[in-house]
């Protein structure tokens, strides 16, 4: 078999004429580089019995010799000439390799990351998957509250229920029932909603969750908190407005606005003309729902928050359309450059 594959080659090999550098190159990776087929008859050379192995080796070598020499003719009839020889111009530009970006909901969240960690928040995450006690049973939802409906959660399995968590609020819960306060924390993290995706809603999305629990801890904390953020966030020059609102899982509750980014509070179509946007909803943690994680709710009070990055992200850099985050497209992404 080698005996006659030798031959083969050797023939094969004498018919071959290298008239250019590309052709010699690929004739050195065909037959002489390490992988090539000259070395692979080498190696099947070992298995050859003792008797044929001085024949075989000599007529091995000589396929060899005869391959190299072909190749190294080749190379002084390249080099010799001129027209195929390429000086090297050092006056040429470098290699030019690009600089990826982040995505722009990783700039915000590192961001408020960053903001909120200065004033002694950790940073925690949960379960994307949860069931019916975390994402709702525990903060409070009475059992026919609407959220629960198969209209805005994700159902992985019934009854028992397993779903998608509707907010990071549920990581709220986890971090009370695994945690002796004081608890001074942020949680951010995917979250999904059975929504048609248009423009402005989206099956899943980023939030943010903050929750602080400890002794004497009051609404003018919170306030005092977020106002401290939406500063950082949008500039010293930003106001903030609290609105009441409802959440089962705190009371009293309440929205957020800021003033307008881009109008400043004048009024203009992002505003609707009222100088305002909402960025979050908050409130102080509900009773029921410290009682719910084990926390006694006669010495210990607490403020929670939430927000949307996408929402965040939108206000910050203009974004019109929230399909844009999760679509990949190079020409949005490549418009935001890193510096975190
Ligand atoms: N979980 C709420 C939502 O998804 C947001 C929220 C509101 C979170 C008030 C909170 C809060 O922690 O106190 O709409």
């Amino acid at each position: 078999m080698l005996r006659e594959e030798i031959a083969r080659l050797k023939q094969e090999i004498s018919a071959i004429k290298l008239e250019t550098s590309v052709a010699a190159e690929q004739f050195r990776q065909q037959y002489l580089s390490k992988k090539g087929i000259i070395p692979s008859l080498f190696d099947a050379f070992r298995e050859v019995a003792a008797e044929q192995r001085k024949e075989i080796g000599k007529s091995l070598n000589e396929l060899k010799q005869d391959a190299e020499a072909l190749f190294k003719e080749a190379g002084n009839l390249v080099s010799g000439k001129k027209e195929d020889q390429k000086e090297t111009d050092y006056s040429a530009p470098g290699w030019t390799f690009q600089q990826g970006s982040r995505h722009p909901l990783s700039l915000v969240s590192n961001q408020i990351h960053e903001i909120f960690s200065r004033v002694g928040f950790s940073v925690a995450e949960g379960p994307e998957i949860e069931d019916d006690w975390h994402n709702f049973s525990a903060l409070n939802f009475p059992e026919e509250h609407p959220a629960r409906d198969m209209q805005d959660t994700f159902f992985i399995e019934k009854s028992p229920d397993i779903t998608l968590r509707t907010h990071t609020s549920s990581v709220q819960v986890r971090m009370m029932e695994n945690n002796k306060p004081p608890l001074r924390m942020i949680m951010p993290g995917r979250v999904y909603r059975n929504e048609a995706i248009s423009a402005r809603a989206h099956c899943f999305f980023h939030q943010v969750e903050g929750l602080y629990v400890d002794e004497n801890v009051s609404f003018a904390d919170l306030k005092q908190t977020l106002l401290y953020f939406s500063r950082e966030m949008f500039g010293a020059d930003t106001r903030i407005r609290l609105r009441p609102s409802y959440f089962p899982f705190t009371e009293p509750s309440a929205e957020m606005d800021i003033s307008c980014t881009v109008c400043k509070g004048d009024g203009c179509n992002i505003c609707k003309y009222t100088g305002w946007v909402e960025i979050l909803g908050c409130g102080m943690v509900h009773p029921n729902v410290l009682k719910n994680c084990g926390i006694d709710s006669e010495k210990y009070t607490g403020f929670a928050f939430g927000m949307g990055i996408e929402r965040i992200a939108i206000l910050k850099y203009q974004v019109k359309d929230l399909r844009l985050f999760s679509q990949n497209d190079m020409r949005f992404l490549s418009q935001f450059k890193a510096w975190y």
